[in-house]
């Protein structure tokens, strides 16, 4: 593939080259994006894998949880990633039921992401439950992301969307999901809210990179939803999230700008608007002049 179309000096990623990083000790960097200038924002900035994150559906579309997104909503942004990020590895997030039904289901919705939206790989929430699910869409040839922790879709099940592993038997069990969905060929595994030293275990006992959203340091990466990153959320942000910009005041105080500027007609000036040479307005007058009311000639 030629690598022309790509930000200057980058190449495109792919599994190998976050294995790689892993292997190296360089840390792997990972945001959520919804549309095309974000993700062509992310992918100049150098960000290395690109989720759309079924959380397009609370972040971008407003609902409560991320039950209610559908393969349409996530093919649709998908598709709109795909045109602006050409560097990073773009992963599809299967929504709620799309894999959970059957391991046809789910090597189906698996494949919809690559042949019509443009993604590299795929990622799917769960542990063993999910293995024959996983190992049948590898086996297609299309490389999946684990996730493991508080995973969203099973919100109703954790009571809340709360951190999970915190005794010994929840921790021994998502350590151990973690050695299935490797063993499966998963090629990384997302960590979510989960106790540091948990993260940090997993990370050391796994060869395949941990991408952790409020599971500490010591995983192979990280990963934020970028609404929350770029605080451009109006409701709950998690604890775990850093707002390194504040958006939604800059995009009210453009929009509070916008309306004072039309109301006052300061908006738009001179240079926003086409202009008619005065040759061709004075004969458009001359052409009209007869239809022209005593009111419309005032205001001209
Ligand atoms: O949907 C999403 O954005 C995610 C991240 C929180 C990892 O799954």
């Amino acid at each position: 593939m030629s690598t022309s179309t790509f930000p200057a000096g980058r190449k495109k990623i792919t599994t190998s080259t976050v294995r790689d990083k892993k292997i190296r000790g360089e840390i792997i960097t990972m945001l959520t994006a919804y549309d095309y200038p974000t993700a062509a924002i992310m992918d100049r900035a150098g960000i290395d894998m690109i989720l759309v994150g079924d959380s397009v559906g609370m972040v971008v579309l407003g609902y409560d949880t991320t039950l209610s997104v559908t393969m349409e909503d996530m093919l649709h942004h998908c598709k709109a990633v795909a045109r602006g990020a050409k560097s990073a590895l773009l992963i599809g997030d299967m929504p709620f039921m799309s894999y959970q039904t059957s391991v046809d289901d789910a090597v189906r919705n698996a494949g919809r992401f690559l042949q019509e939206a443009g993604m590299d790989a795929i990622k799917l929430e769960g542990g063993r439950d999910r293995k024959p699910a996983i190992e049948a869409i590898i086996s297609a040839g299309i490389p999946v992301q684990g996730h493991l922790g508080l995973t969203p879709q099973s919100v109703h099940q954790f009571g809340g969307f709360r951190a999970q592993g915190k005794t010994v038997s929840a921790a021994k069990r998502i350590l151990e999901d973690a050695m299935i969905l490797q063993e499966a060929g998963c090629f990384s595994i997302v960590l979510e809210a989960i106790p540091w030293q948990l993260a940090k275990l997993i990370s050391a006992q796994l060869e395949i990179p941990t991408i952790g959203i409020g599971a500490g340091v010591e995983c192979d990466g990280q990963v934020l939803v970028s609404h929350d990153m770029l605080g451009l959320c109006d409701r709950f942000t998690p604890k775990f999230a850093k707002k390194f910009t504040h958006l939604q005041n800059e995009i009210e105080t453009a929009v509070t700008n916008y309306k004072s500027d039309v109301e006052n007609k300061i908006f738009p000036a001179s240079s926003n608007s086409f202009k008619m040479t005065d040759e061709e307005w004075n004969s458009l007058l001359a052409a009209i002049a007869p239809k022209v009311t005593a009111h419309s000639v005032t205001r001209l």
